[in-house]
């Protein structure tokens, strides 16, 4: 009797507790006067279940939509879609708040990297130590960039052998991207997916599973997730896969590098980091960061332009190119223009970043917040929010990259690559390596959707990133010049 008494007594004094949370998350909190469904107020659920169902980018643009540039999307996040909220949160001081747990996810071995590092003082000595790798003057050097010019004419030689024929350019062009970003790390032991059937295993290693809910489970709940990954696999890290962990590790203990890669930098600083577990964790991030952006973010552009509705692109991109065959990829304005629509409207990289307002609190897009509240700007709507910069947001028109009126507004949106000085490290890498490709290919071929691609290409939420859904993509290579 006296037990049940007591159990009653504790019931009710925890459901009490729930309504004053409740009521005070709803009506007296500092972030009850913001914008937003009122149930995400009072709890994280109908978030938890957005990221779970692979919904959260879209369901977070609907909200902006609805609600307008500040949506509260969960009793202590709040997301904003404006150029004033992304100089706040990712560029004041320099490189902005610090990051969220979330980016723990982003370690590998156990051990921490630039990208899964959260405080800002820690994260610029990191940085430090290898910046230079990634600098647009480094990537130019000729050692560096015929590196990358050798992978893409591999993969045009692979193009003029399936003239006329179905190809799968989703494979190619994650076997470009792996080969393109392990020869900046590790020449001359960079990959050869392209050519080399081992190589093209780990490619596929890397680039086929599906670890949403595993990665979201081991966010939420890092215990279970962690025994769950031990025990059944499940709930696994990007870099739990077998071969590229080997090579990975291998190649920065081992390996004898080129004088210009990243492992040589990063080699340097053997005396703080004596079992090269720091270099190789920072390998194995900039493995995984550098091979499904590009490869998808090339995939979903070469695709939509071999479209016939686009395929007037394509044809404009050709006559640039055919004009100005000996003019750097950095000084054609068409390539930059359908680059930057691409990286636009089919961004790989599309999802909110999230950040801790930082002690003291802080006024973002003239609201204020307490310290420790989860801020974030998701890319897919800061290219498709403000339509007085970009009008007709989801139509893929490269032509407003080239109007000089506007252009201030239009860069100071685009997030493509993030901001402030946490923002893409490999961006030229990235960029040169897109460009480069684009350039070669469609100098000398022209691309069309096969007869048989029924392969689905519509954006599929991962954890940092989207991809084609079906990860397939078939197009027919014709030459140029038998047209
Ligand atoms: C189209 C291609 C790419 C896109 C769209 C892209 C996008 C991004 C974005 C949005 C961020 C910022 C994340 C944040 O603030 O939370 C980022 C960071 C980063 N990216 Fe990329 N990326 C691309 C290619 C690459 C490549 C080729 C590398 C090769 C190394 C790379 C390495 C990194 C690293 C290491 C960071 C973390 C930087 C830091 O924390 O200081 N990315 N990327």
């Amino acid at each position: 009797m006296a037990t049940s008494i007591s159990l009653l007594v504790v019931a009710q004094a925890t459901l009490l507790s729930v309504v004053v949370i409740m009521f005070y998350r709803l009506l007296l909190a500092p972030l009850s006067r913001l914008p937003g469904p009122k149930l995400c107020a009072i709890t994280r659920l109908p978030l938890i279940y957005y990221e779970f169902s692979g919904e959260r980018r879209e369901w977070i643009h609907n909200l902006h939509m609805r609600y307008g540039p500040v949506v509260r999307i969960a009793p202590d996040e709040v997301s904003f879609a404006s150029r004033e909220a992304t100089r706040e949160i990712y560029s004041s001081g320099g490189s902005g708040y610090d990051k969220t747990s979330y980016y723990s996810l982003f370690e590998h071995f156990d051990t921490p990297n630039i990208f899964s590092t959260l405080e800002k003082g820690r994260h610029a000595a990191v940085k430090r130590r290898f910046v230079e790798r990634y600098n647009k003057t480094h990537i130019m050097r000729p050692e560096v960039s015929l590196v990358l010019q050798e992978h893409v004419e591999t993969f045009i030689a692979i193009c003029a052998d399936s003239v006329g024929r179905s190809v799968d350019v989703y494979l190619l062009l994650h076997c470009y991207a792996l080969d393109g970003v392990t020869g900046h790390m590790f020449y001359p032991c960079g990959l050869h997916s392209l050519t080399n059937s081992h190589d093209f295993e780990l490619m596929k290693e890397l680039t086929f599973p599906s670890l949403l809910k595993e990665q979201y489970l081991r966010y939420y709940l890092p215990a279970l997730g962690r025994f769950l990954a031990e025990v059944t696999g499940y709930g696994r890290l990007r870099s739990d896969g077998v071969g590229c962990v080997r090579y990975v590790q291998e190649t920065v203990r081992n390996a004898t590098v080129a004088t210009h890669t990243l492992l040589h930098k990063l080699r340097l600083y053997e005396n703080e980091d004596p079992d090269l577990r720091l270099a190789a964790s920072e390998c194995m991030d900039h493995l995984v960061a550098g091979l499904d952006t590009t490869g998808d973010a090339l995939c979903f552009l070469m695709y939509h332009i071999s479209c016939p509705a686009l395929q007037s692109c394509q044809d404009r991109l050709r006559a640039e190119l055919l004009a100005n065959p000996s003019v750097p990829v950095d000084n054609l304005p068409y390539l930059d223009a359908l680059v930057k629509e691409g990286l636009r409207v089919y961004n790989p990289a599309p999802v909110s970043l999230p950040r801790h307002v930082p002690e003291g609190g802080r006024v973002i897009d003239g609201v204020w917040l307490p310290a420790g509240t989860i801020v974030s700007c998701q890319a897919h709507t800061l290219h498709r929010y403000d339509t007085r910069v970009f009008p007709e947001p989801d139509d893929f028109l490269p032509d407003r990259w080239l109007d000089p009126q506007g252009a201030i507004e239009r860069n100071q949106l685009f997030f493509a690559f993030g901001a402030g000085g946490r923002g893409c490290i490999g961006k030229h890498l990235a960029l040169f390596e897109m460009k480069t490709l684009l350039k070669e290919v469609y100098t000398n071929f022209c691309t069309r959707v096969a007869p048989d691609m029924n392969a689905s290409m519509e954006m599929d939420d991962q954890i940092a990133t989207v991809r084609p859904k079906d990860q397939k993509c078939l197009l027919i290579f014709d030459r140029v010049d038998e047209m």
